[in-house]
């Protein structure tokens, strides 16, 4: 199995790619921010039509709490914006993507991981990865809620 990673030089791209390739024998693909800016969207689609994978796991992020509410437009483009062309990716190869997500979309209003799901309602600009599955096209789009460690 090939998997595509972004985000692979980061905390849990490393991780998984890790566990994807040293654990599970899988083939890994993982070209870094330098090679493919995700905001890219001719540029993602090559990298994945290139790669051929059999699923993406998209774990990249612009990681910068406070640079995020300064500047909402890279905010939007390196959050909504490179979702977007992974997904876009991902439909266009007819693979399915995992999307690696934060519990900062909810408001803490409602106790964790309840089952549904409830809404989001982020209280930051940060958690704007965690848009429906219909916003990007997919039937669906798998979500691994991590909680945040502090
Ligand atoms: N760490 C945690 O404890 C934790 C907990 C819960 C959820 N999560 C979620 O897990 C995901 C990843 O978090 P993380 O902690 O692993 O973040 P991280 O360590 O900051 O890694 C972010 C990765 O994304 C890459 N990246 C950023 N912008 C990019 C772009 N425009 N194009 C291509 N690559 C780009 C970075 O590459 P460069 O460094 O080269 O820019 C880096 O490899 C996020 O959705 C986060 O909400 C993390």
């Amino acid at each position: 199995m090939r998997i595509f990673v972004t985000g692979a030089s980061g905390f849990v791209g490393s991780n998984l790619v890790h566990v994807f390739r040293d654990r599970h024998g899988a083939d890994v693909v993982a070209p870094g921010h330098e090679h493919v800016d995700l905001t890219d969207a001719a540029l993602v689609t090559r990298a994945v039509a290139a790669s051929r994978p059999d699923a993406i796991v998209h774990a990249a992020i612009w990681n910068a709490p406070a640079a995020l509410e300064r500047d909402r437009a890279r905010a939007w483009a390196g959050y909504v914006g490179a979702t977007r062309n992974v997904t876009d990716a991902a439909n266009a190869a007819g693979v399915p993507v995992v999307l690696v997500s934060t519990d900062w979309v909810f408001d803490g209003e409602s106790p964790p991981a309840p089952a549904p799901v409830p809404a989001p309602a982020p209280i930051t600009c940060a958690p704007l990865t965690t848009p429906a599955p219909s916003t990007f096209g997919l039937d669906a789009m798998f979500m691994l809620l991590e909680r945040n460690a502090g």
